[in-house]
């Protein structure tokens, strides 16, 4: 029988599906460690804009994600000893973070670290954990949502400021980078064949967690 506590634990899905608390709640209750790979991308881009590089340079960008130190542990994130925690999270950073996540250099080093991050058992999420950064691993869940309960979510949250937009303009800038994500080239959101489909439209966290425990509990009896 598998130990829950090696167990690799893909989460993908679009911004706002429930990853993020979903994947925190998982990992606390397995003791496991949790990754949010789009923080990742999001200090790289932070950097990127405050050294004022250009977004679609994928050398020089490449060279913060293979030379600067990134922390995403514990849920306060940093770069370069920098706490940008709160800095990743606003309408520029999201719009720069899936312009980088474009970039092939910088996800094929990110990938490498989240490999890294993952060796020993982790609770992952992102956009291509279960197709490309694991594609063996032990349980898959793809979480969706609708695009309305995404933008009404993505509005809500506390950590990420909003800008001067309202809710119509979170919607609409969320649809874009949605489509951006998943008709990029390299490494696009899409659903793993071996993904389990989660539409948390109508769950509560609570129903989530329950739901991708029960196949934890299944891949480790495997
Ligand atoms: O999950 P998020 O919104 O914080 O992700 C920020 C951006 O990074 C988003 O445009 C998707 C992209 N991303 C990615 O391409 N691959 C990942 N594994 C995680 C995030």
């Amino acid at each position: 029988m598998a130990d829950a506590k090696t167990l690799i634990i893909a989460i993908d899905g679009p911004s706002g599906a429930g990853k993020g608390t979903v994947a925190r709640a998982v990992a606390t209750t397995l003791g496991l460690r949790h990754v949010d790979t789009g923080a990742m991308f999001r200090a790289v881009s932070w950097k990127a804009v405050h050294d004022q590089l250009p977004l679609d340079d994928d050398a020089a960008v490449a060279r913060i994600a293979s030379q600067a130190a990134i922390d995403v542990e514990g849920g306060i994130v940093r770069i370069d000893g920098h706490d940008v925690t709160r800095a990743i999270r606003t309408p520029e950073v999201d719009a720069a973070a899936s312009a980088v996540a474009k970039l092939p250099t910088v996800r094929s080093l990110l990938v490498a670290r989240q490999r890294a991050y993952g060796a020993g058992g982790v609770v992952m999420e992102g956009r291509d954990i279960g197709t490309v950064v694991f594609p063996d691993a032990d349980v898959k869940i793809y979480l969706d949502a609708s695009a309305e309960e995404r933008a009404r979510r993505r509005t809500a949250d506390a950590g990420h400021s909003g800008g001067a937009s309202g809710a119509a303009e979170v919607a609409r800038a969320m649809a874009e980078r949605d489509k951006a994500d998943s008709t990029r080239a390299v490494a696009p959101l899409t659903l793993a064949p071996d993904a389990v489909y989660v539409d948390t439209t109508t769950l509560s966290i609570n129903d989530v967690v329950e739901r991708v425990m029960a196949l934890v509990a299944q891949a480790a009896r495997r």
